[in-house]
């Protein structure tokens, strides 16, 4: 579990960006955070495998405080973090250079190393790529070699920041389904982004606005609170859709999030056949 307590954090001599915030991320979870650009997203990420040190509050990965420096190492093993821009990640001159860069960089035994790559290679489906340079490739692969490599860490919990930016709709669908496969495989999956359509499927959504944690909850509960609200972040089409539907006095499901499930209840609405 990543608990987070009170985390006040401002860079050098600015403004707090990040104001008292509570957090929990518990095992298994599919945990959706939320929020407008600038709100904070990306420096809370970089708190969760101790990237960043809190100013003031606490934050901890299965017990061991970032604030304890002989953790550090440990946690940042249990923390995988795919930051949004995957260049940045990019060290290796081949797929297979890069995947294993990290285990090797631990000192692992070559067979080891090896048996990593293989696995992680074949968990994001990106076997076929090995031999390729990664800045030949398209952006939702170079988005999977990173993910890739942060697999052969073997972390327990994976921070995905804005995993879907800048990729086309295909690209978008091959990350998104890699990242549900992994959940369904145990992995934590924390999923950073400023758009709620892509967090439907997230067992909770988390809600930050300028530094503070705003709503917390399951999807369906966190959109009808958003309709409620006048901040800057709105609902997905199809929750506004229900939710519009509902407030206009139809009877309709304001739980389901998705296209077939909308279909569904406005059809049975409809009369139904
Ligand atoms: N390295 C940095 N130095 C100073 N200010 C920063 C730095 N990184 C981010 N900020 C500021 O912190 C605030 C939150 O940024 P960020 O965490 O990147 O938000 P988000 O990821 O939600 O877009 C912004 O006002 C941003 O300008
Ligand atoms: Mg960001």
């Amino acid at each position: 579990m990543i608990v987070l307590e009170g985390v006040t954090f401002s860079y050098d001599g600015g403004p707090p960006v990040l104001k008292d915030v509570d957090l929990s991320v518990g095992e298994g979870e599919y945990l959706g955070l939320a929020g407008p650009n600038g709100c904070g997203k990306t420096t809370l990420a970089m708190h969760l495998n101790g990237l960043l040190r809190p100013r003031a509050g606490t934050v901890t990965v299965d017990g061991l405080s970032v604030a304890d420096p002989s953790s550090l190492r440990k946690i940042r093993a249990l923390v995988g973090m795919v930051f949004q821009d995957p260049d940045s990640q990019i060290v290796g001159m081949t797929v297979e250079e890069d995947v294993a860069f990290g285990p090797l960089n631990l000192g692992l035994p070559p067979r080891e190393v090896r048996r990593r790559l293989e696995e992680s290679l074949e968990q994001v489906g990106i076997a076929h790529l090995r031999r390729r340079s990664p800045h030949t490739l398209s952006g939702g692969e170079k988005r999977l070699v990173a993910v890739a490599g942060v697999l052969a860490m073997r972390p327990r919990y994976i921070v995905f920041d804005e995993p879907a930016a800048f990729l086309d709709q295909a690209g978008r669908a091959l990350v998104l389904g890699v990242m549900n496969r992994l959940h369904r495989e145990g992995i934590t999956i924390v999923h950073i982004t400023h758009d709620l359509a892509d967090l439907v499927a997230a067992d909770r959504l988390v809600v930050m606005e300028a530094g503070t944690v705003t709503l917390q909850g399951p999807p369906p509960e966190v959109f009808g609170a958003l309709m409620e609200g006048e901040g800057p972040l709105a609902p997905p089409p199809l929750a506004r859709l229900l939710w519009g539907l509902k407030r206009d006095g139809f009877p309709v499901r304001t739980d389901v999030l998705t296209v077939d499930g909308a279909r569904l209840t406005i059809g049975a609405l409809l009369g139904g056949r």
